[in-house]
């Protein structure tokens, strides 16, 4: 038995378990959580030790380490991805969300337009939009069920749109596509000829499956006017709640008014328990990583077989990376409603509805699968006696999909 099958009895003051929360955006408490994309595993035991030991001074005086965490995340990254990062070119921010939108209101003004590739975190949206700035959706096309991105589409929209950046996500939130050098390649060159920069969120990059290898934008030639959004140890080591983000600018201008507009809201702070988690977490973290990666792979693994024996109705989207899965549900032939009612009141879970992650995804939807592989297995059992029934004969099919559940 791993420490990975340890069932922990969740609190509900977690988000993703909050009965509140779970009542708002799914219209049902009894239901198990796999939507928001964190873990359930216990963090590695150098983490551990190191916020101990800050709990045990009692004593919190300003503190400051950040030199210290920029040479841990450059190490890090040239001993796990062969990355030459210069642990001069960071800026520490308080969370990667709160950096890109930094980025955003630097690199671009009121109604400008900024690119991603669609479906995408959904969050993406919203850092976008309250900066008063537009999303320019630059669609994922699936070829040989497989997300590939559309530069056609994208090189007509540089063109003549007017974008002032692209927001990217690499590995990619919900399809789980890690890019490869060649694609990335293209996304610089296309950038560069048409004078937009590329925001790179590199939150998912060390969650990376064996046939697949990440690049980050900061590897690739002529990218050093090109922003990666790496080091965040949030997804990697299970540390959502206490992680900073960081930047890593390599242009000295662009390095120089960031940081100046970050010093000035003193968003560059941060925490020390976060600084020393950071540190603990990518000095001594790489062999709980090392099994993190292999028990998230043997549970893929067990959800492939599963699906291809007992759910083929449900389309699998393997994922090169990250600890989400995306699930088409189309060929169950369900109205929207149906398709929620059925997993929502009948699987009862809670997995992201694909509509968060562009509007006309109604028909898929995430699941995190950082969890126990029992716990996925009850969920994948759950749903299978859920399709196998059918659709509950008490099912209203005029409900509307609002009324079923609010996500
Ligand atoms: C692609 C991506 N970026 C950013 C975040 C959130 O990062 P933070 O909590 O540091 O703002 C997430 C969380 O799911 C994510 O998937």
């Amino acid at each position: 038995m791993s420490s990975f099958d340890k069932i922990h009895t969740v609190e509900n003051n977690f988000a993703k378990s909050n009965p509140n929360y779970l009542k708002t955006m799914f219209g049902s408490t009894d239901i198990m959580p796999l939507w928001i994309a964190d873990m359930d595993f216990e963090i590695a035991k150098p983490i551990q030790d190191a916020l101990q030991q800050l709990v045990t001074r009692n004593i919190y005086a300003y503190e400051f380490n950040t030199e210290d965490v920029f040479k841990a995340i450059s190490d890090w990254n040239f001993k796990r991805h062969q990355l030459k990062l210069n642990p001069k070119s960071f800026v520490q921010v308080s969370g990667v969300l709160t950096g890109i939108g930094v980025l955003i209101r630097e690199l671009s003004e009121k109604g400008d337009n900024i690119m991603v590739q669609t479906p995408v975190y959904h969050q993406f949206y919203k850092v976008i939009e309250s900066a008063n700035r537009k999303v320019v959706s630059n669609k994922l096309k699936v070829v040989d069920s497989h997300y590939k991105m559309d530069f056609e589409d994208m090189e007509r929209k540089l063109k003549t749109l007017n974008i002032k950046a692209i927001l990217l996500c690499n590995p990619h939130n919900p399809v789980g596509r890690v890019w490869n050098e060649e694609e990335l390649q293209k996304l610089v060159d296309l950038a560069n000829q048409y004078n937009v920069t590329i925001i790179s969120d590199e939150i998912h990059s060390d969650i990376v499956y064996s046939k697949s290898q990440f690049n980050s934008i900061a590897s690739l030639d002529n990218s050093e006017n090109h922003i990666a959004v790496i080091g965040s140890p949030a997804k990697t080591f299970g540390m959502q709640s206490i992680s900073n983000g960081y930047l890593y600018i390599a242009n000295e201008n662009i390095f120089k008014q960031v940081k100046h507009t970050i010093g000035s809201l003193y968003l560059d702070h941060g925490s020390i328990h976060s600084a020393n988690a950071t540190i603990a977490a990518y000095t001594k973290g790489e062999e709980w990583l090392n099994d993190l990666v292999v028990y998230l792979e043997k549970t893929m693994n067990w959800i492939i077989d599963f699906i291809e024996k007992e759910l083929p109705q449900v389309k699998l989207y393997k994922p090169e990376g990250t600890y989400q899965i995306w699930l088409d549900f189309s060929m169950l032939n369900l109205s929207d409603n149906a398709l929620k009612h059925l997993v929502v009141h009948q699987a009862k879970l809670a997995l992201t509805p694909g509509d968060w992650f562009e509007k006309n995804h109604i028909q898929f939807m995430r699941m995190n699968i950082a969890s126990p592989l029992s716990k996925i297995q009850q969920a994948f059992y759950q749903l299978k006696e859920a399709i196998d029934t059918g659709i509950d004969p008490s099912f209203d099919k005029n409900t509307n999909a609002n009324d079923c559940c609010s996500c």
